[in-house]
């Protein structure tokens, strides 16, 4: 294992000031996004969208990665260079999502076990060879009726720890991602004790996997009430129980926590960022984001007006939301910028 590269990839995915683009949607999810805005999906037309986004002037103040999704990383931007030679051009480092999804867990209707282990060794050379530097796998829990289980819990900490191990062996910094889900009336102590309880078991896992944590990064959820939970709590709750929960389960010598964003608005994604970065205490890994829907929400919809200046108006909303999260990281966000 290549320590010196895992620590120093890492370090520059968490850079002061910037922080990563997840845009590794699979063709299932992007399809149904492109659907849902009104465009007809297409190996061309997700090429398209997302190309354009890549082209964007000054964005690799804010962005340090881009996560890609297998399609992506084959395929080529206008001027034919390939996609990750043209983020590596503007020192943007290339991501590769590489869990093959989450499938049903069996004997526990509505859990889901993350999968791809399967030849995941070969894959992440290739992906190497093809100038990624960082990976991301995905385990999702749900909150419910005696969900999480004790089984979907264990399996999913076994497959993040042991992707993390094969992706370090190959040079690939791995983001490891347990999301507990904003589905559900829990409220927001529930999600602390479940994002807890999986945190200390992702890590106890990646102990026993022998994954060298200062080259590898954390993707969490934020603590929130569920969608429909009555009782919601305020920004400075969130960001407050968040770093609670994150100081009392994660080892310090991580190179760094990058935020999902989960379905919150992109101004509460923000700001919760911006308040957690805002606080007296010194946090002993650097606090980020590696966005999906609150970096892109908005620039689909201005892609999909499909006018002369669609194009051009989807880069500008796109680099407004990476310019607000890039401030959010040392505390310098405040809702008027967003006007
Ligand atoms: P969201 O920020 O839209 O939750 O996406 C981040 C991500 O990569 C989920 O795996």
């Amino acid at each position: 294992m290549d320590t010196a590269l895992l620590e120093k990839t890492a370090s520059e995915l968490v850079a002061a000031g910037k922080g990563i683009l997840a845009a590794d949607e699979s063709n299932g999810t992007m399809s149904s996004r492109l659907e849902a805005a009104g465009i007809e999906s297409s190996v061309e037309a997700r090429r398209t969208y997302r190309t354009n986004l890549f082209e964007t002037n000054g964005y690799e103040s804010a962005i340090s990665g881009v996560i890609l999704f297998d399609e992506t990383i084959r395929q080529k931007m206008a001027d034919g260079t390939s996609v990750p030679a043209a983020l590596i051009a503007r020192g943007v480092h290339p991501g590769i999502k590489v869990d093959t999804g989450a499938k049903e867990l069996a004997h526990h209707d509505g859990e889901k076990i993350t999968e791809g282990l399967d030849g995941l060794r070969e894959r992440c050379a290739e992906y190497f060879s093809m100038g990624a530097r960082f990976a991301k796998w995905r385990a999702v829990i749900a909150i419910g009726e005696g969900m999480p289980s004790a089984a979907n819990i264990s399996t999913n900490a076994h497959a993040l720890a042991r992707y993390a191990a094969i992706c370090q062996e190959q040079g690939l910094v791995p983001i490891i991602e347990p999301e507990v889900l904003m589905s559900g009336d829990h409220d927001a102590q529930r999600c602390y004790d479940v994002s807890a309880e999986i945190l200390e078991a992702t890590f106890i896992a990646c102990s026993i996997q022998g994954v060298h944590l200062p080259g590898a990064l954390l993707k969490p959820n934020m603590i929130i009430a569920g969608i429909d939970c009555a009782e919601q709590i305020s920004r400075e709750e969130v960001a407050q129980m968040t770093v609670d929960c994150l100081t009392a389960n994660v080892p310090p010598n991580l190179a760094g926590v990058v935020f999902l964003s989960g379905g919150q608005s992109d101004e509460d994604a923000t700001a919760h960022l911006n308040l957690m970065n805002s606080m007296d205490i010194e946090h002993p890994w650097q606090l980020s984001y590696s966005y999906g829907r609150a970096l892109l929400a908005n620039a689909l919809k201005s892609w999909a007006a499909d006018d002369e200046n669609s194009a051009r108006h989807s880069q500008e909303v796109f680099n407004h939301r990476a310019k607000m999260n890039s401030l959010a990281r040392s505390g310098d966000w405040s809702a008027n910028l967003e006007n």
